[in-house]
């Protein structure tokens, strides 16, 4: 069993979306949030999985939060970490524990628009294909090494809302299928850095494209 820990900070609609994929051989055994009103904790609860809060705010320091994060998350022996819309950046000695079992995901196609609000700037960029990334985490924000990522246009008219409600539908297609592959050992860094999943064909397999509905 790959025992998972997932990281959330709000909705925890990825996180759900991992769970109810209901991946052979995972065992979401923790949901850890930095907020106690994050709502994705009550469907933790409910679905019987344990849920542990650590509220950055009783910190002195980033360092101090990290710590206490990694005690309370090694409890629980993970295999994986996931960063599920966990609004914290973590320092360096966070990341190089979990490094190379920590994903995330972003909500752009990296490594365009890292950072915050990424839909409106998408929109006032004008491009007209945008979407999310899953990526291994690194010391360098939003810039480890991609696994996959999910496209889907930017339509004449979206606002911010519409553009991220579009993307939203793909990263709970995409989120669940990386997981999946490292449960399947399949997820591999090359000696360049970049990520290879062993048996899946890069361009068709590492990128979903949304499904258009004919006519
Ligand atoms: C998602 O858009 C994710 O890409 C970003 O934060 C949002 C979290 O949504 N990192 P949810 O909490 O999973 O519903």
């Amino acid at each position: 069993m790959t025992r998972i820990v997932v990281l959330i900070s709000g909705r925890g609609s990825n996180m759900q979306a991992i769970v109810d994929a209901g991946i052979a051989g995972a065992d979401v055994v923790a949901v850890i949030s930095n907020r106690g009103d994050a709502a994705g904790l009550v469907f933790a609860r409910e679905r019987g999985i344990d849920t542990r809060i650590v509220d950055h705010k009783q910190f002195a320091d980033r360092a101090a939060f990290d710590t206490a994060l990694a005690a309370t998350i090694d409890t629980f022996s993970p295999d994986l970490v996931v960063l599920a819309g966990f609004m914290r950046v973590l320092t360096d000695p966070f990341v190089l524990r979990y490094q190379g079992r920590l994903l995330n995901i972003h909500p752009s196609l990296l490594p365009a628009f890292s950072g915050l609000d990424t839909h409106r700037r998408a929109i006032e960029a004008g491009v007209r294909v945008h979407g999310a990334t899953v990526h291994l985490v690194t010391p360098r924000l939003d810039a480890g090494p991609i696994v996959a990522q999910a496209v889907v246009p930017v339509l004449p008219g979206d606002d911010p809302a519409a553009l991220a409600a579009r993307v939203l539908r793909e990263e709970h297609r995409l989120y669940p299928q990386v997981v999946r592959w490292f449960v399947e050992g399949r997820v591999a860094v090359d000696e360049r850095g970049g990520v290879r999943v062993r048996g899946e064909g890069r361009s068709e397999q590492t990128m979903c494209v949304p499904q258009v509905d004919a006519g």
